[in-house]
């Protein structure tokens, strides 16, 4: 089958193996993989490289918030693996989300996302550390800025899709986590949907982890995401 490139699955082990296992099992049926920051720390590199090098398209969740010469240096790198997106903070602001699009010029396949809200947080846990805005009054704000800063798209909650594409217009991306078909279990997500939701909201991409890796057959909950997503 020819695979969804909508959909991204998310490698979140704490070994090459079980990624290795993972990949080998979804086979063919999966382009797209995100790598955060417990793979590659465990892993290394060359996991990213090999994805590569069987010409999947790889998401390096690298979640940048440094000094913008670190965090082009951190984008170089990852261009440099031939990954094709990889995350900045939009908190981190505009001299930090700059400094990473222009990183990122000499390297057309790699797109540049901004983090908005990470989708656990609620309005408490932002009021915590001093932001009084809504998580989606804030997702808005952040949206903007990643716009004006040259960023290719952002990573959102399901909830705020439709609200970004409005603000956002067609072009730029809206990559989105915290996404799980009718009847998984709990999954930590303080704002979650469904894949098919989130697409139809306007999402580009959505990001599965556990719905998929963890599903008693993998393939087969892939299938089920796809089947969400285009009935
Ligand atoms: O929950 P799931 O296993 O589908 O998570 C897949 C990815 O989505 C994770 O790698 C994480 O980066 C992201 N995620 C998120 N917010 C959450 C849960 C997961 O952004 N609350």
């Amino acid at each position: 089958m020819t695979p969804d490139r909508r959909i991204i699955v998310a490698l979140d082990c704490d070994h090459r193996e079980a990624a290795d296992a993972i990949v080998e099992r979804l086979g063919e049926d999966c382009g797209s993989y995100k790598v955060g920051l417990e793979l590659l720390t465990a892993a290394g590199p060359a996991l990213v490289r090999d994805l590569v090098e069987r010409g999947k398209a790889v998401f390096l969740d690298l979640k940048l918030f440094e000094i913008p010469n670190s965090v082009a240096g951190a984008v170089r790198a990852a261009a440099a693996l031939g990954v094709s997106m990889v995350t900045v903070h939009g908190l981190g602001g505009t001299g930090i989300m700059r400094a990473a699009v222009e990183a990122a010029r000499d390297f057309p396949q790699l797109r540049v996302l901004a983090l908005t809200v990470v989708t656990s947080l609620t309005d408490a846990d932002l009021a915590d550390v001093g932001v009084h805005a809504t998580t989606g009054e804030q997702v808005l704000r952040l949206a903007r800025l990643a716009d004006r800063a040259g960023c290719h798209g952002v990573i959102a909650a399901p909830a705020e899709v439709a609200a970004l594409r409005g603000v956002l217009g067609a072009g730029p991306l809206i990559v989105t986590p915290g996404v799980a078909l009718p009847g998984d279990g709990p999954t930590g997500h303080a704002r979650p949907g469904t894949p098919g939701a989130a697409v139809a909201a306007g999402a580009s991409h959505v990001v599965v982890g556990r719905t998929v890796t963890r599903a008693p057959d993998p393939l087969a909950a892939l299938h089920r995401v796809r089947a969400n997503i285009t009935p």
